[in-house]
Parts: C-alpha cells; structure tokens; sequence
C-alpha cells in the first residue's frame, strides 16, 4: 500500500474533512476518500470511474498524454520487438522477466496443458453453427468449471496457479475450436512441436486432408498481435474480472465475465466493427461523409477503433501494430490491399481535421489489428477471439494480484438516486 503523502481538505456544510494523499510511482496522486462516506455521510459521483482508482497495482501502467504503455515497468514497444507473448505472460504473472532455465519450465507447463477434456467438444455442438465465437468462448470458459475442480478453489495457492495456466494454455485450443466449429470443419488438436502463436495458427488453418506448414512471418505476426494484447491496466473487462472475482467466484467464471464485457464494440469488439467499418466505407473517396457523420453531434455514430479514455496522444500500440500491417500484407502480396489504403487515407484524413485533434482521437490498438487478422485469413467474427486470447493473461494476473491484497473487500459501488421517494401501493382498481 502506498503511503501518504499529502492530505486534502475537503469541506462540507462547514466542516472540513481531511482526505490521505498517496503518491504512485508513476501517474497521478490519488486522494483516498473511502472513510468519506462514515465521516461526512456523502458520496462521490463518477460514472465510468473516469477519476476513480479502483484498487493499487504493479502491473502495468499507462501514460495517455505521453503514449505510454509499460508491462512491469518494460516498454510495450521493447517488449512488442525484443520479447515474446509466453515471457510477457511470465512477466505478467510473476512480475520479473524469467531466466532461461524459468522460461523453459513455465513455456513446457503451457505447452503441456493446451489441450481440452475431450467430453468438452460435445459443448461446441450445442451451439449453433452461426454462433458468435464470442458466444462460444463465454460458455465453454463458464463451463470449464463443470470440469476442473481440482482448480476452481480460490484460497488455495496451488490451485490459483493450476487456474492460471489452465486458462492461458487452453485459451488457443477453445477459441480455435470455436472458429473450426463455425466453419463445419473438425477440430484440430494443439501440438507440442509448435509454439504458442504458431500453434494456434496451426489449430485454426490446418485440415486432416493435407499438411500444413505455419508461415513463421504470419507466426511472429500473431505472437506480437498477442503481445500487444496482454493487459491495459483496469478496462472494462479487467475491471469485470476484478469485481466478479471480489465476490469469491471461480477464476473460470471470472474469465468468462471478461470474456462477455470485452465483447462489447466500445471495447474489446473494436476490431470487428473496424474492419467491418472500413468495408463500409468501401473507397478512399467516401472517408469524408463518414467523418462528417462521426463529427455531427445529432448523430451516435462513431469512428471504430478511434479514441481512447486513456490514450489522448496515441495508442502506442497502434504504432507498432501499423508496422506488423504492413509487414504482414507485404508477405501476402496484398500491400495494396484496398481496405487497408482505406484504413490508411481515414487515418490521414482524420488525424487533419481539428475536431479529432481537439478531441485527441487517434487510432487506437483496434484499428490496425483486424486488418492484420483478415490478411491471415480470419474471418471478422475471429477478431475478438483473438483479443480476449491474448488477454486472458492480463485478467489472469490482475485477478491473482488482487486475491493477494490483503485490502480485498467485494466490490459494491453506490449511487445517486434520483428515484421516487417512499409512496404506497395503490391497488390495480384504483389506479
Ligand atoms: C479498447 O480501456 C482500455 O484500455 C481499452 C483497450 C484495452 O486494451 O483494454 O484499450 C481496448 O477498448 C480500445 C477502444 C476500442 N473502442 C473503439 O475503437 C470504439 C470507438 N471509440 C469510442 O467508442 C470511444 O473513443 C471510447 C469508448 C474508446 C472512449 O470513449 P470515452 O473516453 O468515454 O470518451 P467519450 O465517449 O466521452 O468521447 C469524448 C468525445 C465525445 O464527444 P463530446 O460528447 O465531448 O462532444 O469524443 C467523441 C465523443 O462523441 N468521440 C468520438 C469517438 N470517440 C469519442 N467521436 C467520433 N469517433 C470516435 N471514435
């Protein structure tokens, strides 16, 4: 816990209360108001807990103004170019970057653990073939607490950490599954030859009727595609998992709750509705009705995988996630690819025009990543898959890290009632 630093005088209906100022490592002072509501029978208003710390962490941190994005205090760009998805998983976890004999050991532990009880499959098939994978995930994640019960136990150490890497080793093998079933094709099991990113390829791509050989480049491309994934501080889905795991539930179910909330198109299903935006728009030529209906403030419409709460230079992520685009449409002969010359003038075009400037919206993680992910070959309904594959580590690790806090108290926000005031019933006769 941190330690205070200043204190802040509040005062209301002429009495001042005095609120603990603690100082972060990095980001701003936070002023603890939780003894506010005993001492001066108020509470503070902030829908979206755009000013709210809703707990301490050493994860990651986020400057928005300077671009900012550090994992354990390592650079997302070092990280994105010099590391790989499985140490930043480690990083993540355990909060160091691992040894190499560490390394070894945690990446055989996944490696080992990527395959499904095999009674799970009869799950997919109780869905529809036109299901949102999305849908999918939500439901064989809830549901994998119907089968590993040696791990669902929040209080044992031990069984956080077989949760952990259950969830991260498995979370290829479901979300693969959930693409193969949606396209009539049988399931492909993981193998222990391939890496993480190479893996999933291979479960998502291969077919029983030829051999399938991985495209390192396409490999490396998903791995990094991973990496700048991994965790983002307290987002909507991570807050999800923080506060369904503060009522003791299982981490299976905790993940599933952050599966659903990054599903949402203001989150997590950015890179979906992107691409399908950009496909709309269809032609450089219809960028500016499309901006204009974005500006219009009597219309809801909104440029997909623009703007961010934190973020309000630019997503860091988005810069190198531009570099693998155009590596990876390179490698498939489809530089020229019209959406991404779509995605490329939109990006201009926007970043010209003053109400994006004075709004500071820039591309964020969403807007180059589904491009990548079509040139791969994934359908648009794969996209947030993907997302919440990669981000299950980050759940994982804020959900470990906040099981360790000795503060843990379930999370139970208040309100402003505007409601009626007490009133009695009137019976249907009289009404
Ligand atoms: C992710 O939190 C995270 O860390 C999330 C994430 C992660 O890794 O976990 O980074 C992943 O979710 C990235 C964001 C993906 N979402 C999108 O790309 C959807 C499009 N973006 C917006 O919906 C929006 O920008 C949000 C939701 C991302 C952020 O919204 P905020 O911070 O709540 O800002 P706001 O809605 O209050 O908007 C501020 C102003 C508004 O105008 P005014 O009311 O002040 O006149 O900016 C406008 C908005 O209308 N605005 C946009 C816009 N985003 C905000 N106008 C046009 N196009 C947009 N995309």
């Amino acid at each position: 816990m941190a330690e205070t630093t200043d204190t802040a005088k509040l005062t209301i209906k002429g009495k001042t209360y005095d609120l603990p100022v603690y100082s972060p490592t990095a980001g701003p002072d936070v002023l603890d108001i939780r003894k506010l509501y005993a001492q001066a029978d108020v509470f503070t208003y902030d829908p979206g807990f755009t000013s709210t710390a809703a707990c301490d962490s050493t994860i990651t941190f986020i400057d928005g103004d300077k671009g900012e994005l550090l994992h354990r205090g390592y650079p997302i760009d070092q990280l994105a170019s010099q590391s790989h998805y499985l140490e930043v998983c480690y990083l993540l976890l355990y909060g160091e970057l691992p040894s190499a004999a560490e390394l070894e050991k945690f990446e055989s532990l996944v490696t080992n653990h990527t395959m499904i009880h095999e009674q799970m499959h009869n799950f997919f098939r109780g869905f529809r073939r036109d299901a949102h994978p999305m849908a999918t995930m939500v439901g064989v994640v809830g549901a994998m607490s119907a089968f590993y019960h040696d791990s669902t136990d929040i209080n044992d150490e031990h069984q956080r950490e077989v949760a952990s890497i259950r969830l991260i080793a498995k979370m290829p093998t479901i979300a693969a599954m959930a693409y193969k079933y949606s396209i009539g094709q049988p399931f492909v099991y993981p193998r222990n030859d391939l890496d993480y990113a190479a893996n999933f390829l291979h479960m998502c791509f291969a077919v029983p009727a030829e051999q399938y050989n991985v495209n390192p480049i396409l490999a490396r491309a998903m791995d990094r595609i991973f990496t700048l994934h991994a965790d983002h501080e307290q987002n909507a889905s991570t807050s999800t998992v923080r506060l369904a795991s503060s009522s003791g539930a299982n981490p299976f179910a905790c993940i599933a709750a952050g599966i659903a909330c990054l599903w949402g198109p203001a989150h997590g299903g950015a890179n979906q509705a992107c691409l399908e935006m950009l496909k709309e728009i269809g032609t450089p030529d219809r960028i500016p009705e499309f901006i204009a209906r974005a500006k219009d403030k009597n219309d809801p419409y909104r440029l997909m995988g623009f703007g961010h709460r934190v973020y309000k230079n630019f997503d860091p992520r988005a810069t190198v996630m531009k570099q693998s685009a155009d590596e990876v449409l390179d490698l498939m002969g489809v530089e020229n690819n019209p959406i991404l010359q779509v995605a490329k003038e939109l990006e201009r075009q926007a970043l010209a025009d003053p109400y994006f400037a004075e709004k500071k919206l820039f591309p964020n993680v969403d807007f180059y990543s589904g491009i990548i992910l079509e040139a791969m070959g994934f359908p648009t309904s794969m996209f947030t898959p993907v997302f919440a594959l990669a981000r299950t580590v980050g759940w994982i690790s804020q959900w470990k890290e906040q099981l360790a806090d000795p503060q843990l108290k379930i999370g139970r926000p208040r309100q402003l009632y505007l409601g009626s005031t007490p009133r009695d019933y009137v019976d249907i006769e009289n009404r």
